[in-house]
Parts: structure tokens; sequence; C-alpha cells
């Protein structure tokens, strides 16, 4: 069952409702990672066909994303001219800022745009976020928890607007122990994991990379601006690799850092792959996974990703391959890949992190196919 919309989302639907705004022209909703405020808009007016512009592969696989007329990605070109424009307000404020940097142009004098969100998610600086990429704008009283925004569109004053800062570059930095990363460019799109500075559970994983020969196929799933992957690369180039991650904005970042560290060649060798967990990949196809799984994604919270991450990997890895994890030491995945694997040994911890290692056996066990672990 559908939780139906919720108060931000019904907030706005109702003042859209409210004020009779003609959803017949070019309509395009940005953040609607459940879809209800697709689903909202085609019930308040059939004639209304939405283009959903959504960061992240799963939220444009909901039942309501589908609805929409179309779904395009946040890298993509946005539609030419938008009539109205819905925003639920994302979490990061980074994406907010590059998507409104790269609609505003798309709006016209008489275009309607309207934010949504928690009262808790929007701050003065998503204001003066809406403020400066758009026009002039102002906020609602909250209702049930929830605040609408609204700015008025000034084409000629944000023709002189500042410009979009994003896509960041920072260069890794210069620390032998990164091996062949240290010093490199990394290409960072907004709303991408730890997007202007290195994880420290990230740059944990680099001092202890697996070392490997030969024609491997390597995945850096979960691959952010895919820096594990980048560096794997680099120590082998002979490795085959694939780049995979829900979140568009995480595989355009890690395109672009791969093209910039590597010779063409390697390049068109890799693969870049929107998807969940490792679904794209054929079963027994893979010799390393390098994983810093999500805490936190999409709908899912807690660990719920990390399974299906470890889980896929099982599936996709050949008789021998390994699974190499980065994780806080007090989530305790090193039982769980137990189960999932039947073995696995810490390579190397600190305070915080660890580094564990999970092999697939030449036989695999029934449960690790895909899934949730029973009694988990
Ligand atoms: C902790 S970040 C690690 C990023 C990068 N590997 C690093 O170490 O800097 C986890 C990544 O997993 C991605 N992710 C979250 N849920 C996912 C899913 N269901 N399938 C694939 N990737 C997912 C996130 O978008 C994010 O880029």
């Amino acid at each position: 069952m559908t939780p139906g919309p919720d108060a931000a989302d019904d907030y706005v639907l109702r003042h859209l409702a409210d004020e009779a705004v003609d959803l017949t022209g070019t309509t395009v909703v940005f953040g609607d990672r459940t879809g209800e405020l697709v689903q909202g808009l085609i019930a308040l007016d059939p004639r209304c066909r939405p283009v959903l512009i959504t960061d992240s592969y799963l939220a444009g696989r909901t039942p309501g994303a589908q609805a929409a007329t179309q779904v395009l990605t946040t890298q993509d070109e946005p539609p030419e001219r938008i009539d109205v424009l819905v925003v639920r307000v994302p979490k990061s404020l980074a994406l907010l800022e590059d998507q409104l940097y790269r609609l505003a142009p798309r709006l016209h004098q008489g275009s309607i745009v309207v934010g949504t969100g928690k009262s808790t998610e929007i701050h003065t600086s998503t204001l003066t976020l809406f403020e400066k990429a758009i026009g002039p704008t102002r906020t609602s009283l909250a209702v049930r928890k929830a605040r609408l925004i609204f700015a008025t569109p000034e084409p000629s004053a944000t023709a002189t607007a500042p410009s979009n800062p994003w896509p960041l570059r920072y260069a890794l930095p210069v620390d032998k122990v990164l091996g062949p990363v240290a010093g490199r460019t990394v290409v960072n799109h907004a709303g991408v994991f730890c997007a202007d500075h290195l994880d420290i559970g990230t740059r944990f994983m680099l001092e202890n990379l697996p070392t490997r020969r030969g024609t491997d196929r390597v995945v850096d799933l979960g691959c952010g601006n895919g820096v594990l992957g980048l560096a794997a690369a680099l120590a082998n180039p002979a490795a085959r690799l694939t780049f995979l991650d829900e979140s568009f904005p995480a595989l355009a970042s890690a395109r672009a850092s791969f093209a910039e560290n590597v010779p063409v060649a390697q390049f068109e060798q890799a693969e870049f792959l929107a998807g969940d967990a490792t679904e794209p990949l054929r079963p027994a196809s893979v010799d390393l996974v390098l994983n810093n799984p999500p805490f936190h994604s999409h709908r899912a919270t807690s660990d719920e990703t990390a399974w299906r991450m470890f889980t896929g990997a099982r599936r996709v890895l050949r008789p021998g391959g390994e699974l190499w994890v980065v994780a806080n030491r007090h989530l305790g995945y090193h039982g769980k890949l137990r189960r999932v694997f039947g073995n696995c040994d810490t390579v190397a911890g600190n305070a915080k992190f660890v580094i564990l290692r999970a092999t697939a056996a030449p036989a695999a066990p029934a449960r690790a196919t895909g899934g949730a672990v029973p009694g988990e």
C-alpha cells in the first residue's frame, strides 16, 4: 500500500488547486522521490503531462514516477520552456543549487515556481538559493510542519546572476599513502557523497586497496565520484572497470573523474551503470567488488542497502572473487558478510573503520543468491 502524499506534497498540491494554476503547459517536477507529486498533479488535472527530473535511479522507478510523461535525470538537458516548476526541496542544498541554476534559464516572466518541504528542511540558505537563481522569493506559513516557497522569475536579473558553481573539481592530497590517486583531480557533480573532500572511510580504503594484476573485472559498487575504481584502474591498467551507482550525479562524476585521469583507450573499456546494488550485472561475472556502502539511501535507512549490496556482490562474483568493504567498525558488517559468504576476514582496522574481505566460495550457498538473509 502506498502511503499517499505527505504534508509537504499535500500542501503544494492544495495550493496549486486553490490558485487554479494552469497545469496544461510544460509542468516540471524536481525532487519528487516518491512519485506522489507526479501522481497528485495528474489527479488535479488529467491534462497535466508532468516531466519529472530526478537524481535517483530508484526514485525514477516508483509507480508515481512512471506516470510522468517524461523522466529526465538531473544531468539531462531540461525542457526548453517551463511554465510551472514544482520543487520538492531535496536534502542536498548543493543539488538544489545546481538544479535551480540549470532550470532558471528555461523559465519565463509568467512561469509559476513553487517549492515545498518540511519546515525543518527549509532554511534561510534555501530561500537565498531560490532568490539568487530565480528571483524575488517569499515563504508561506507552516501548515502541518510543511512550508511552501514562492519564487517569481526575473529572467533579466538572473541573466547577470552568479553562475552555477557545479561541478566542483579538486585535487586529492599529495600523500603517498593514497597510492596512485595521490594528487589526482576528481570531478564532483552536485549531490554526490562527499562532493568537496575525500571521505575518511574512502581514504582508509585507498590506503589499503587490494593489489591485483591482470584483466580482472572490477566493480566500484556505489561508486560516488569513482575514486576507489580509479585507484584500482591506475594500479592495474589491465583491469576492466565497472562503476555502478543509483545516483545519476555520482555516475556523471565517476565518468568525468575517470576520463580526466586515464588514457582514452582505458576509459573506453570502462562501464558506468545506473542501478540498484548489483542488479545490472550478470551472475558470476566479476573478480573484485570494492564497496563503501551507504548508511542511508533513497527511502531506506540503516543497512538495508548494504545488505542488498552484499548479497548482490555474492551473486555476481566468480568463484574465488572478492568483495572488499570499508565500513564503520560499529556497524558489525563482519558477521553479516559471514552469513552471506560463509567467510570474512578483517584486512585492516583503525579506531573508526574496518576493511573487510569476503571471498566467493567455489560452490555458492543457496541462501546467498539475492534478497534478504533469513533471520535478519
Ligand atoms: C558512502 S557512498 C560511497 C561513495 C564512493 N564509493 C566513496 O567511497 O567515496 C555510497 C554510495 O552508494 C550509492 N548508493 C546508494 N544506494 C544505492 C543503491 N541502492 N544502489 C547503488 N548505489 C547506491 C550512493 O549514491 C553513494 O554514491
